[in-house]
């Protein structure tokens, strides 16, 4: 398209928009193949036998790994194979099975699965089952789901295995292939309310052939250990962890959506974003960004390296403000267990080396680095390691110091 040049009266071409999306869902969501084909799986199983998709789904990942933007786009392909899907995201403000009511309830609506003239009567059942969920000091928790759930627990247990099922089943005889739900930020939610969802979800199990559902769930990187201390059985839940996009992928991020649009990257600039993005999902929409801001490319241009080392000032200017905000969030404890970690100058730091430098003992810095760990600033990598969950993040933190 053209458009007047009022200075000149030329025709100048209108420049083309950014296809970079950091911070939201992506264009073109870059490999995730075994990921979304864990998903396909369990909608196949669903689609096909009219039965449930197998056990609770669990995505984990730090910040900025792309759990969203996975199940967005498995939402997606759910929509076109004829499943109605529900989403909520939880929230530490909001109690999650009410919002879980709703989102199906709408759902259902949006899909017109519910004839007009049921639709009063939907309402009211909703309701019911919001009160049940409400009811006044009904507390489940690990120990009460371990043996059979006395009476008031058994309430919102049943009331959301009810609905569930009753959702699932109503998709089903209307033509749908089944009902699936997508959970993100599962690690907000009370424990109470987990050990709800996945009693639900055991006695949903134990009856698989009636209950033509799917559970789809993200969180952070604590969401497995949550969910087994809610419910033993949680432990039985499908965790798969979320890493880094491979280089492969990391160059599609990049030049898929450029391609679109009729604009290629230079090999050597490929290369850059790559080696500094380390993979890191937000990190590659962020340079693809500024680097594409820098370069204002038309159809048929070429984006080269120095469009990126033109572009990475903005991009740094992004991460400074979030890495600050990250250092501005924790508490004073916090931060000096981080500069402690920032200090080790490796990839991976012992918990020994972080007592160390603070001249403290293991023991005393585990409040700190649980918490940290809850926030998704830091990630356990096993053998009592941890690392950074940013690239940059440690840098920052040792500059601050200086
Ligand atoms: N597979 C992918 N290909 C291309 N871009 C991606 C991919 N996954 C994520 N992104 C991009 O990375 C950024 C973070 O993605 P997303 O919000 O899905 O992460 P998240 O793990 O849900 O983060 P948070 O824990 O903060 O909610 C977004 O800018 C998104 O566009
Ligand atoms: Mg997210």
């Amino acid at each position: 398209m053209k458009y007047q040049d009022v200075s000149g009266g030329r025709a100048v071409p209108e420049p083309l928009p950014n296809p970079y999306t950091p911070g939201q869902v992506p264009r073109v969501l870059a490999g995730r193949r075994s990921e979304l084909a864990r998903i396909r799986d369990q909608l196949g199983r669903v689609g096909t036998f009219g039965e449930i998709g197998g056990p609770l789904l669990v995505f984990h990942a730090p910040r900025g790994l792309g759990k969203t933007s996975l199940l967005r786009a498995a939402q997606r392909d759910a929509e076109e194979s004829g499943f109605v899907s529900a989403w909520v995201a939880c929230s530490r403000q909001h109690p999650f099975l009410p919002e879980l009511v709703r989102a199906v309830g709408r759902a259902l609506e949006r899909a017109e699965v519910i004839p007009a003239d049921e639709s009063a009567r939907w309402h009211a059942r909703l309701d019911r089952v919001g009160v049940q969920l409400g009811v006044p000091g009904v507390r489940v928790t690990g120990e009460v789901a371990r043996t059979p759930p006395p009476e008031p627990a058994a309430a919102p247990i049943a009331a959301v295995e009810d609905l569930l099922h009753d959702a699932a089943d109503r998709v089903r005889r209307r033509g749908g292939a089944g009902l699936v739900t997508f959970v993100d930020e599962l690690h907000a939610a009370s424990a109470d309310d987990m050990s709800v969802l996945l009693n639900a979800w055991q006695n949903l199990d134990g009856d698989r052939e009636h209950n033509p559902l799917a559970l789809v769930t993200a969180g952070l990187p604590v969401t497995p250990e949550a969910l087994t201390r809610a419910a033993t059985f949680g432990e039985r839940s499908a965790f798969v962890p979320l890493d880094v996009l491979a280089d492969p992928d990391a160059r599609a991020a990049l030049a898929a959506p450029a391609e679109a649009l009729g604009v290629a990257w230079a090999d050597e600039a490929l290369d850059r974003i790559v080696r500094e993005a380390r993979g890191h999902p937000y990190f590659l929409q962020l340079m693809g960004s500024t680097t594409w801001a820098a370069a204002v490319p038309g159809n048929g241009d070429t984006i080269g390296l120095e469009d990126v080392v033109a572009g990475l000032p903005g991009a740094d200017q992004q991460l400074t403000a979030m890495y600050r905000a990250r250092w501005g969030a924790a508490t004073k404890r916090e931060q000096e267990f981080l500069s402690a970690m920032a200090e080790a100058g490796t990839d991976n730091v012992t918990r020994a080396q972080i007592a160390a430098a603070l001249g403290t003992d293991t023991r005393s810095i585990s409040v700190p680095r649980e918490r940290l760990i809850e926030k998704g600033v830091i990630e356990p990598v096993g053998h009592g390691l941890v690392r950074f969950t940013m690239p940059g993040f440690a840098a920052y933190v040792r500059h601050r110091n200086d």
